[in-house]
């Protein structure tokens, strides 16, 4: 018997399934790649095999995907340099308009018809488990989920990348730090199905542990572990954020109470008025402050990681500092990048504590006696319980003088971001962040409208 939740899945697979003209250009496209591979290939005089990759030749693409991955694979062995140098000119011969990409493994992107195609070179190692990168083991990956899903599995991880993209949590890229398509088509896999899935998802309680094929999950220390059927010292779930975990089970558990095809939506973001923002300031009574810097030229996989150290980093030293941070986020375009914190704590006194030794450590304590009486910017010595305490003037009273004082590098930053704040950053405070409002507006008014 049929319920809401399938009905609304049963929308979804449509909605999600290619349709047969998109099937057939899409299978063009690829068959001519694979030809015009295997040409430029024999013309380069080059020993390497081709391969189809990916959900386009697994069949879990989704209606409007056009992204075609096309594997070179080189006999074992082949050394590095040398399969650099020929999938690259390889890929060069194949696509028009390629450029390479230097992310982990250079690869050749570009465009053929209306597809965007990767030609990425790979070497043909007999076990997932040698592989020396990741593309190394895409191969085993496509022979695994090949021989395993069917035509319905299929549908389901289509719905499945659907709903996590529309929540912003599909992509095991390091700013999403969510669910990667593999991943999702071995928890389909696991569950026989999208809805057994999400009816798991609802009772998770992290670290929630998968062990495809009897290997030892427990070793790996992540809130998803979903080994690698094809490698079992690989944790496919490494990169997922233990808040896309949770994030996925609250849509999930609104999905299950009350389906919906918009249960898993987020909303479209009308960008914050100048007035807006004043008024939040205004409301919540803390002060918001930004540390602003031009976005350098790294690929995001580089960049989230350092972005989210830092973050993590300045804002645990403004806390240590007494500014008692409510809230951070970080705000992006394609040449600026924003830190924002939000401290409930904007002023600190003039002066702070200093705790001096216990008297029963009788140098010590003479020593800090010493040091400290007749000064006369001091308070004290005098005791507390058992030792000597000072109150002396605080050399940082605001998270301001703190963001613009060279003690900022002392935190943990980003190695490739510390240059970039070398060479000058802004610090805004308030309603100076009205200045930020022309590229950041969407992002703050979401900021000040937080939802799951
Ligand atoms: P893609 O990122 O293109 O994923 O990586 P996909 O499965 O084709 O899914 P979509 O529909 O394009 O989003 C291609 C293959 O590379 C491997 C997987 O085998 C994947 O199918 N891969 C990719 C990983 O193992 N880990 C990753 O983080 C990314
Ligand atoms: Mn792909």
């Amino acid at each position: 018997m049929s319920d809401a939740v399938d009905t609304v899945l049963a929308n979804l697979a449509a909605v999600t399934t290619p349709t047969d003209a998109e099937r057939e250009a899409m299978w063009l496209a690829v068959a001519e790649l694979i030809e015009r591979t295997e040409a430029a290939i024999a013309d380069l005089g080059i020993e390497a095999t081709v391969l189809h990759v990916g959900s386009t030749a697994r069949g879990t693409w989704l209606s409007g995907d056009r992204d075609i991955d096309i594997f070179v694979r080189f006999p074992n062995g082949t050394d590095r340099e040398k399969l650099t140098d020929g999938g690259l000119s390889v890929g060069r011969a194949v696509l028009d308009d390629g450029k390479a990409n230097y992310a982990e493994h250079p690869y050749i992107a570009g465009t053929y018809d209306e597809f965007d195609v990767d030609i990425v070179p790979c070497v043909a190692v007999e076990d997932a488990s040698l592989a020396e990168t990741a593309v190394d083991r895409t191969p085993f990956h496509n022979e695994y989920v090949g021989d395993r899903l069917d035509e319905e599995l299929t549908i389901d991880v289509r719905i499945a990348k659907h709903l996590l993209t529309n929540i912003d949590a599909y992509g095991s890229n390091l700013r999403t730090c969510g669910f990667g398509g593999y991943l999702l088509e071995l928890l389909i896999l696991e569950h026989d199905g999208i809805r057994p899935l999400l009816e798991e998802i609802v009772d998770w309680q992290p670290p929630v542990q998968y062990d495809l094929k009897d290997h030892a999950a427990s070793s790996f220390d992540d809130p998803l572990v979903v080994i690698d059927p094809t490698d079992p010292n690989r944790n496919v779930a490494a990169v997922t954020a233990a808040s896309q975990l949770a994030r996925v089970q609250h849509y999930a558990r609104a999905f299950l109470d009350e389906p919906a095809s918009d249960t898993f939506t987020l909303p479209v973001r009308s960008p914050l008025s100048d007035a807006e923002l004043i008024d939040e300031i205004e409301t919540r009574g803390g002060e918001l402050i930004a540390l602003i810097f031009d976005r350098p030229d790294l690929v995001d996989d580089q960049l989230w990681p350092q972005l989210r150290k830092t973050r993590a980093g300045i804002s645990g030293e403004l806390d240590r500092r007494g500014f008692d941070v409510l809230r951070t986020a970080t705000l992006a375009t394609d040449n600026r990048l924003a830190l924002l914190f939000e401290c409930a704590v904007p002023k600190l006194s003039r002066i702070e504590r200093h705790e001096g030794p216990p008297l029963a450590f009788k140098a010590h304590a003479e020593r800090f006696l010493e040091t400290y009486r007749g000064e006369e910017a001091v308070y004290g010595p005098f005791i507390e319980g058992d030792r000597y305490v000072i109150e002396r003037e605080r050399t940082i009273r605001t998270p301001r003088a703190f963001l613009a004082s060279d003690r900022l590098f002392d935190v943990r930053i980003g190695d490739q971001l510390e240059p970039v704040l070398e060479s000058g950053y802004d610090v805004l405070i308030d309603e100076d962040l009205i200045e930020l409002l022309p590229s950041f507006g969407e992002e703050l008014s979401a900021y000040f409208e937080p939802i799951p």
